[in-house]
């Protein structure tokens, strides 16, 4: 079972509206509505790929219980803490015409110290159970910027190796924590290096810098044009992305950070786990929901993904 902590989990409206403009009338064409945030688009695409997903984060009132029962029905498991507040919604709206994407973002909610405590005996708890556990996204206000750490430190306890994949000051400081995995994209990772990173070699150099700080395998993912993965052993790996008829991108780092974890849990080496992440993250993007990725659209895309030595 891979265990994700998704501290900001909400619910997801997504409305296909050609030629959408801001200050006009608009019928959608589709309306999608779904748990979301970033752990839970992980844990969809893990069990669409056949792995066990246990999502764990915060629920409260009705959007709450209603991400929950979407969540189970999609065969994902779940360990949520109840809270007081309701959990965000956000709303993406796609124009397939002019291939634009507006979001609309809520805060989220304020969780109280109580909450985050029962979060962190939630997490303890669940462990024992993992192979392998992930955070996946910036937490809901009220939550500490220390507590992604401890968390990695909890899963390093147990044995149960590590994934991350946040932004800014929880990035940041998170990395005390030693995940065996960063997911940065590019932006995020210039935040972390303070200075434009260029690519490849910017992106190589300060992986490699993030390496030495205790970082075990740094996925560094860079749209359509793929990633760059930079590990302890080999060269780093330029990897590069199927072209797709774009739909909608959002969720496309999450689909290939389970594209890899799905691939760890099989057992594949370091390469050919940043193969399965491309190809999953680029069949998210030709899907009008986000996380989407069948098995057989993976293995359609598997062998348009190109892998090459950077150094
Ligand atoms: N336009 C595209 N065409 C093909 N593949 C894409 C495209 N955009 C993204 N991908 C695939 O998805 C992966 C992750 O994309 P990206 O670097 O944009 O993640 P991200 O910024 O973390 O996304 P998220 O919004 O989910 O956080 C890429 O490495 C690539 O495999
Ligand atoms: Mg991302």
């Amino acid at each position: 079972m891979i265990l994700i902590l998704c501290a900001n989990a909400g619910v997801d409206r997504t409305y296909s509206v050609p030629e959408f403009s801001a200050g006009h009338y608009h019928r959608p064409e589709h309306v999608l509505v779904a748990a979301g945030g970033k752990g839970v688009n992980v844990a969809r695409v893990l069990v669409s790929l056949g792995q066990s997903a246990t999502v764990a984060g915060f629920a409260g009132g009705r959007s709450g219980s209603f991400a929950a029962a979407d969540m189970r029905s999609a065969g994902i498991r779940t360990s949520l803490t109840q809270i007081r507040e309701e959990p965000r919604t956000t709303i993406s709206i796609i124009d397939p015409r002019n291939r634009r994407i507006t979001r609309l973002d809520e805060a989220g909610p304020l969780v109280s110290p109580n909450e985050i405590e029962t979060l962190r005996r939630q997490w303890i708890a669940a462990l024992p159970g993992a192979e392998l556990a992930v955070i996946s996204g910036n937490p809901p206000r009220g939550v500490p910027r220390g507590l992604y750490a401890h968390f990695l430190q909890y899963a390093a306890r147990e044995n149960v190796p590590t994934a991350l994949d946040a932004h800014e000051d929880f990035l940041q400081e998170s990395l005390v924590g030693h995940p065996q995995l960063l997911k940065p994209n590019l932006r995020e990772l210039s935040w972390l290096a303070k200075r434009p990173l260029d690519v490849p070699d910017g992106v190589v150099s300060f992986s490699r810098e993030l390496l030495r700080q205790g970082v075990g395998t740094v996925l560094a993912t860079l749209g359509k044009q793929g990633a760059i993965l930079v590990g302890r052993e080999g060269p780093a790996l330029l990897v590069t992305a199927p072209e797709m008829e774009m739909v909608n991108s959002v969720g496309a780092g999450d689909a290939s950070l389970a594209g890899f974890l799905a691939a760890w849990q099989e057992g594949h080496p370091l390469a050919e786990r940043a193969r399965w992440a491309m190809a999953a993250g680029a069949a998210n993007c030709a899907a009008l929901s986000a996380a989407s990725c069948t098995r057989e659209r993976l293995e359609e895309l598997l062998p348009r993904v190109t892998v090459e030595p950077l150094e």
